[in-house]
């Protein structure tokens, strides 16, 4: 009887022991894969009062995110304020941080060399993707606001469109586009220092714009499922509801007219909020307007100028005419603030180099 109570009161304590060690064990279990890089901004930023506003939104691969890029100077901070002005958007202001990252991603793929130690040791593509992938939600959901769309905005991410449209398939994105005399001369004029231009060197400075914005336009058309829209600023400029409309349909956004005043909204909560130290900060403060369209006429070199086909070989690809100084952009609208682009317009070119 008594060899009997023991035997049991054994059973028990092994049943016991076993329960406890299973779950011990589940419980440093790796937590379930299907929830990935999916978190809320409520679960990361917001104390537990305020999660009721976002605790609905999920960022994780497939979100549609939203990437405005293109040459710096082309009026992407401008497209950029105008969507944060949209109820459903926020970009904020650039990270900077993006396209170093996606730079360096893709120097990792470019070394046949390197890729062989990388997957020797164990750091497959797939990893990497993931890596950038997680790196680059975290900096765009972080750094300002939730919205229902987020958007990032730092021109140069756009020289890897592709990749980007790989590690988030739902992205959509919007290639800035602007004559690249203009863009060059913004650049020179301003004093606005990008890695790699001389800015003493108006040919120079255009033969690398026009590779670099070569690669970020042919990128934008092989984009998978049309993700991809170029807009072109001075049809922004001109046109600026024509283009929005266009803009907020290709996003799956609905119209709203507050895209056409984003200086309103400039500080304001759910806004626009400005950068202190960006460069385009005391343009796009005002509302939008067309001062800036052939501030580049009369300062470009004339031998540039005569060679300006083979100098810029994009400017004719996206539709500038190369020989005309300026060319005829087109009427702005009528409700546009006035400016000296009229001025200009009357100015005659000089004659064609042929
Ligand atoms: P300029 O330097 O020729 O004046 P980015 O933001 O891509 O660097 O582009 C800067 C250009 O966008 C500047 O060109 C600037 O004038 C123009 N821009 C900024 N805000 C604008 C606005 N509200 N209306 C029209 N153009 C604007």
């Amino acid at each position: 009887m008594r060899s009997q109570k023991m035997s049991m009161l054994l059973c028990c304590v092994l049943l016991c022991s076993a329960s406890l060690l299973y779950l011990g064990l589940s419980g440093i279990d790796c937590p379930p894969l299907d929830h990935g890089n999916r978190r809320t901004w409520a679960d990361a930023h917001l104390g537990s009062t305020n999660q009721s506003q976002a605790s609905s939104i999920f960022y994780g691969e497939d979100t549609p995110l939203i990437f405005i890029g293109g040459f710096p100077r082309s009026g992407t901070t401008l497209m950029r304020a105008m969507l944060d002005a949209h109820n459903a958007v926020r970009c904020g202001e650039e990270t900077r941080v993006i396209p170093r990252l996606l730079a360096m991603r893709a120097t990792w793929s470019r070394s046949a060399r390197e890729r062989v130690r990388l997957d020797e040791a164990g750091v497959t593509d797939q990893v990497l993707d993931s890596a950038v992938r997680a790196f680059l939600l975290e900096v765009i959901i972080g750094h300002g606001e939730p919205a229902a769309r987020l958007c990032n905005k730092d021109p140069f991410a756009l020289k890897s469109l592709t990749y980007l449209a790989r590690i988030f398939p739902r992205a959509k994105f919007v290639l800035m586009l602007r004559d690249g005399r203009a863009t060059v001369h913004s650049m020179i004029s301003r004093k606005v220092t990008i890695s790699g231009f001389d800015l003493t060197n108006y040919r120079d400075s255009l033969t690398k714009w026009s590779r670099a914005v070569e690669s970020m336009y042919s990128q934008c058309l092989r984009a998978p499922q049309s993700s991809c829209l170029p807009v072109h600023y001075e049809q922004l400029v001109l046109h600026p509801e024509e283009e929005m409309r266009k803009l907020l349909s290709f996003l799956g956004l609905q119209w709203d007219p507050a895209v056409l005043h984003h200086e309103d909204l400039i500080g304001k909560a759910g806004g626009v909020s400005l950068s202190k130290v960006e460069r385009s900060t005391d343009q796009v403060m005002n509302p939008v307007n067309t001062d800036a369209l052939s501030k580049w006429v009369g300062h470009i070199p004339s031998d540039v100028l005569h060679e300006m086909d083979d100098v810029a070989p994009m400017l004719a690809r996206l539709g500038y005419d190369p020989w005309a100084n300026p060319p005829n952009y087109a009427q702005p609208d009528p409700i546009l603030p006035s400016n000296n682009y009229t001025m200009f317009q009357r100015t005659a070119d000089p004659p064609h180099p042929s």
